[in-house]
């Protein structure tokens, strides 16, 4: 077992098989992160002593400074044995309820388009998160774990329930989409991230998703949906695809009470001449640019969750920010 130190904090905890973040957090600490995978560099900190590997070998998150600078990540780093560290705790990082290892057994999984499969796994032990939040994946066969969001909500945390995209010749989704069956058994690690529903802020939902950024969106509907605090609150939920064949999600929020009155959902597409595309009426644009059509000058009155691939993540970063919505009301994990 190694002893992490954090001398600035006066603060000391146990870290086993695990990496420095990670073991902050099952701790209760708030040590910064946001990926969890070793690509953002949230998660920087400066070892004082001791020594540490990475979990990921050469993490695209490390640049040349932090090795001039002896910092190191700590979603990735895993200690030789007791280290002194210097990180920058904060509250916000702090979990509501404390992440664990456990077990996922597979019970049931079905697909939600071309590319996307929900996946539905019973926990070895009851695991909650808060609606929004993630999961690391260790499929059988695959090196190291994946994160991936949930789409159920999590108060009993007896299942997880993930809608994954199959990402061509990922190593981990083909394990998860061509290799396993009902009965076999992942690793699962959670709930990690900061993107989770703000129950007590008082503005309406807008939700923008793309890709498998549908999965922590659902969650966050469906919990919104449920929780009787919320309900004078309305939800709009933009999806967009590439084709019309990509476009999905509306089927969930049909599902939930108040929909057509104060949930709302809008599908778009970016590539309307695809042949696959043919006989499209809805919208038709990139998730930020619609967002910004339809809400206009009124996005900062918005709580707004977000979740997709990188450039949708970006160009709607920058939509919000020309909208002058305040930092506090943005809510994403950049991870996908
Ligand atoms: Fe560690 Fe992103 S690199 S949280």
């Amino acid at each position: 077992m190694a002893k992490i130190s954090i001398p600035a904090a006066n603060i000391e905890y146990d870290c086993t098989d695990d990496t420095i973040m990670r073991a902050a957090t099952r701790a209760g600490l708030g040590f910064p992160y946001e990926c969890n995978v070793g690509e953002c560099g949230n998660c920087r900190f400066e070892l004082l002593e001791g020594e540490v590997t990475y979990l990921r070998p050469n993490p695209p998150g490390v640049t040349e400074r932090d090795a001039q600078r002896n910092r190191y990540l700590g979603c990735q780093a895993l200690p030789k044995g007791d280290c002194k560290i210097k990180a920058p705790l904060r509250d916000h990082y702090k979990s509501k309820h404390l992440p664990q290892k456990t077990q996922g057994e597979l019970i049931e999984a079905f697909d939600v388009t071309h590319d996307i499969r929900e996946f539905r796994f019973r926990l070895s032990q009851p695991v909650k998160f808060l609606a929004g939040q993630y999961g690391l994946i260790t499929a059988p066969g695959v090196e190291g774990a994946r994160a991936y969001s949930m789409c159920n909500t999590g108060e009993s945390g007896e299942q997880w329930h993930f809608q994954i995209r199959r990402v061509p010749n990922g190593a981990a989704t083909t394990s998860l989409f061509d290799h396993l069956k009902i009965g076999d058994v992942v690793g699962l690690d959670g709930a990690f991230g900061m993107a989770y529903l703000r129950e007590d802020a008082p503005r309406d939902i807008l939700l923008l998703a793309g890709g498998s950024g549908l999965s922590p969106m659902v969650s966050i509907a469906r919990a919104a949906a449920a929780n009787p605090a919320l309900a004078e609150r309305k939800i709009h939920f933009i999806y967009g695809g590439r084709t019309a064949r990509d476009v999905c999600g509306e089927s969930f929020l049909k599902e939930l009470p108040g929909f057509g009155e104060r949930i709302h959902y809008y599908g778009a597409i970016s590539m309307p001449d695809d042949p696959s595309s043919a006989g499209w009426s809805g919208r038709v644009g990139f998730v930020h640019d619609i967002a910004e059509q339809m809400f206009g000058e009124n996005i900062n009155q918005y709580e707004v969750y977000f979740a997709g691939p990188p450039l949708m993540s970006q160009s709607v970063m920058k939509m919000l920010i020309k909208g002058k919505v305040p930092a506090t009301q943005m809510h994403f994990d950049q991870f996908y």
